[in-house]
């Protein structure tokens, strides 16, 4: 089944954060430490998102195939003031069963259409240095390196790099 990605809406907050915890835990599992991710709260995570889905000023969108809601991604305004980018790919998350199957390119597809609504003309995304295959998921995308900073997620003090798009045309599906 070829999958379908749509706008999310307030009802796909529980999926969504389903997808999120467990999708966190398959892949920062030996990044991130162990308590951490054992902690990752889905009702915490579902609230959340129903605050976000609901103010509508991200842009969310949910993968589904015939098991349901696989992935979600979502997107806006860019967040830090990183000069030469205003807009920003936020989060992407496909489960591990629903991996290499073109979810991923859709999702971020989407994402790229809602920045466009929104007058933004370029994207941003930060990703872990040690997630080697979301970097090559970014760079198969035409990604360029823009720059690395420190993160500190729950206890452990991280590299994370961005890779930048200067024109929503640029990114190669
Ligand atoms: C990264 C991620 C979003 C990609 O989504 P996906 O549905 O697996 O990717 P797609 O099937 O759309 O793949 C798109 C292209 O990228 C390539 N690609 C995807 N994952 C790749 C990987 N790990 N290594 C190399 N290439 C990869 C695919 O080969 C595909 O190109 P092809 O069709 O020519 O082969 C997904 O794997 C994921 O959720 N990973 C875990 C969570 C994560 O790290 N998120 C990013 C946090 S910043």
């Amino acid at each position: 089944m070829v999958g379908l990605v749509r706008p999310a809406g307030v009802d796909d907050a529980a999926a969504i954060a389903g997808v999120h915890v467990a999708t966190w835990r398959t892949t920062y599992g030996g990044l991130l430490p162990d308590d951490f991710l054992a902690s990752l709260d889905a009702a915490g995570y579902e609230e959340r998102w129903r605050r976000t889905l609901g103010e509508r000023s991200d842009r969310v969108y949910v993968a589904e195939d015939r098991d349901g809601v696989v992935g979600f991604a979502s997107g806006g305004r860019e967040r830090a003031g990183e000069t030469g980018y205003s807009g920003e790919l936020y989060a992407i998350y496909v489960t591990r069963e629903a991996q290499g199957r073109g979810h991923g390119r859709r999702l971020v597809q989407a994402v790229a259409g809602g920045l466009r609504e929104m007058g933004l003309p370029d994207m941003i995304v930060w990703v872990l240095r040690d997630n080697t295959s979301a970097r090559d998921f970014y760079e198969k995308l035409g990604g360029v390196l823009v720059r690395t900073q420190p993160i500190t997620i729950g206890a452990a003090l991280l590299q994370e790099v961005s890779y930048g798009w200067k024109s929503l045309d640029a990114i190669r599906y």
